[in-house]
């Protein structure tokens, strides 16, 4: 097992620079987990730390060792991806043990590992199948176990599962959190998915344009965002952003109004000195944060144009006054009408202050 240590890591390809700084702790036995829009860097920097890809500049230790300009297979790690990559002509127990016979190991060690990592990933019955005789989830779990084999410090994993239904993700989710916790190996995991970040990480990394945006634990970072694009990156569906003014500030608490949305006043509590009055700013609200609308402190109203039920809860997409859509949680799935102007009441305390900049104020 293994932490890990980047250290001003920069990639360039070409004229362009892809990864533009990157400082990041890993703690042995962490399980981190990166997002961000797509080309941000994710699978650059992973690659990176497999050795797939050269560092440009900057410098990456494994388990207290520097390993900027080490061979792959001598940094002790293995990478699962997207795609399965398994030999077809190989049935899964062969599969599983290739890197150890690429590394010569003897055979009877080579059968326990495979049988042991066959029965952490419930592959026992299939070690003589074909990959093809697989369903998606079972090949996904093949390739995991080839990585098992190896015992490595670290574990990276580029959106493993990406390639499977919706149900089959679910449950190979928990059997990644379950493996995590039975092998407590440090875990590096890229994914598109909210909930897989949410619930697998001990750790997020929000990369955007090649730089971190914010570190921190999931709930961290969904209850105190460093900025507007971390706001509007993790939760799901996105936080709404409201253009608003600051009329007057006191303390940490700042006045805001938007006259163009019609909301009046609402006190929002900032991290620091608020933005001097005058200051154009926006206000953000989750749509799972909107409370009824009366008696709330400050009240949004818009024409409802579309209302998705899911079941336990519904969405309502609403024209607010100055044309910009926002989305509203409900748990009742039956208080949104489509076409009705409807009244979403505000709570000044799960509303966030962001400049002009995207800097949480
Ligand atoms: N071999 C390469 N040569 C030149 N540019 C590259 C190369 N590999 C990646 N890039 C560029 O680097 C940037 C980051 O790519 P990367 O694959 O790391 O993004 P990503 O965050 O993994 O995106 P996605 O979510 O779509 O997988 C992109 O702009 C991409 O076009
Ligand atoms: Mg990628």
């Amino acid at each position: 097992m293994a932490g890990l240590s980047l250290k001003s890591v920069k990639k360039r390809f070409g004229e362009t620079e892809v990864i533009r700084g990157v400082d990041l702790d890993v703690r042995d036995g962490e399980f981190v987990v990166f997002v961000g829009p797509s080309g941000c860097g994710k699978s650059t920097l992973l690659r990176m730390i497999a050795g797939l890809e050269t560092t440009t500049s900057g410098s990456i230790e494994i388990g207290g060792r520097d390993v900027t300009g080490e061979d792959p297979a001598k940094r002790g790690i293995a990478m699962v991806f997207q795609t399965y990559a398994l030999y077809p002509h190989m049935t899964v127990a062969t599969n599983m043990g290739f890197p150890l016979e690429m590394a010569k190991r003897p055979k009877d060690e080579i059968d326990r590992k495979v049988r042991d990592a066959a029965k952490i990933l419930h592959l026992e019955q299939y070690l003589e199948r074909k990959p093809r005789e697989l369903s998606g989830g079972q090949r996904q779990r093949v390739a995991i176990g080839r990585a098992i084999v190896r015992q490595p410090g670290v574990f990276l994993f580029d959106e493993p599962l990406s390639n499977l239904d919706a149900e089959l993700r679910v449950q190979m989710r928990i059997e990644i959190a379950k493996l995590h916790q039975d092998l407590g190996t440090t875990m590096i995991y890229v994914t598109h998915d909210q909930v897989e970040a949410m619930t697998l990480a001990d750790k997020i990394v929000v990369l955007r344009a090649g730089r971190i945006e914010q570190v921190g634990a999931p709930l961290e970072l969904y209850e105190n965002p460093d900025n507007a694009f971390v706001a509007g990156f993790i939760g799901s569906p996105r936080m709404n952003f409201v253009p608003a003014t600051v009329k007057s500030a006191q303390g940490n608490v700042a006045v805001v109004t938007a006259p163009k949305v019609g909301l009046s006043e609402v006190a929002v509590t900032t991290r620091g000195t608020p933005p001097a009055p005058g200051s154009d700013v926006s206000i953000g609200i989750r749509p799972e944060h909107f409370v009824p609308a009366e008696g709330a402190a400050a009240v949004l109203s818009g024409k409802i144009t579309i209302v998705e039920r899911l079941g336990g809860v519904a969405y309502a997409h609403a024209q607010i006054e100055d044309g910009n859509t926002i989305t509203v949680e409900s748990r009742d799935a039956r208080e949104f009408t489509a076409g009705a102007t409807t009244r979403f009441g505000i709570d000044p305390k799960r509303a966030f202050l962001f400049d002009k900049d995207g800097r949480r104020a």
